[in-house]
């Protein structure tokens, strides 16, 4: 783990290397945010969205908490996602899950307590929505991912319903949905084939 001090040198480093790269690249990002891509994330440590993606400072805008979830009352994330649509014009929001999920495993499991279960509350409705499939699968770790894939989908469902890009579609502003999940084990991105570009 970096001590603080590596931290700064490291990023005196980073800063310096991207003006090599490119003399202009600080100057563009004062000038303007146009980024096309919102992600929804989960604050795991181990998904940071940029450094999967390969998307640099400027193009992806950034709203990450516990199990990429994006609920109609969630006034922080509505509110990111409103700013990013109807301010920054962005042209994607990707719901990004991943596999290992600690919060959808404490949803399946009915572990979580206190703040961290009311958080999770729409998992474990997920969760018992679907309750009868789960139970076909072969053991705990293939529910444990089937219901990470589930939330993502969900979550593609509940930003498709929400009132800022129920306006966009109505307005006919270019906005899809899409639903990605992550494997922590191999680093790699899958598409699950749920984008959305419209109320229909
Ligand atoms: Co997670």
């Amino acid at each position: 783990m970096p001590d603080m001090q590596e931290i700064f040198a490291a990023n005196r480093a980073w800063a310096d290397r991207m003006r090599e790269i490119d003399p202009g690249f600080f100057d563009q990002l004062v000038n303007q945010q146009a980024p096309e891509y919102l992600w929804i994330g989960c604050s795991d440590s181990r998904v940071p969205a940029n450094q999967i993606t390969g998307l640099q400072p400027g193009e992806v805008f950034v709203h990450r908490n516990v199990a990429n979830i994006a609920p109609e009352g969630d006034l922080n994330c509505q509110a990111v996602v409103q700013y990013a649509v109807e301010v920054l014009g962005i042209r994607h929001i990707v719901v990004c899950g991943h596999y290992g999920c600690g919060g959808v495993l404490a949803a399946l499991t009915g572990q979580a307590t206190g703040h961290a279960r009311r958080w999770i509350d729409g998992i474990v409705k997920l969760r018992d929505r679907h309750a009868g499939m789960l139970a076909t699968l072969a053991d705990d770790d293939a529910r444990h991912a089937r219901l990470c894939e589930l939330n993502v989908v969900e979550q593609v469902r509940n930003l498709s319903r929400s009132q800022v890009v129920r306006d966009a579609w109505s307005r006919g502003q270019p906005l899809l949905i899409h639903g990605w999940i992550y494997a922590i084990a191999d680093g790699v991105l899958k598409d699950l084939g749920v984008t959305l570009s419209g109320p229909e």
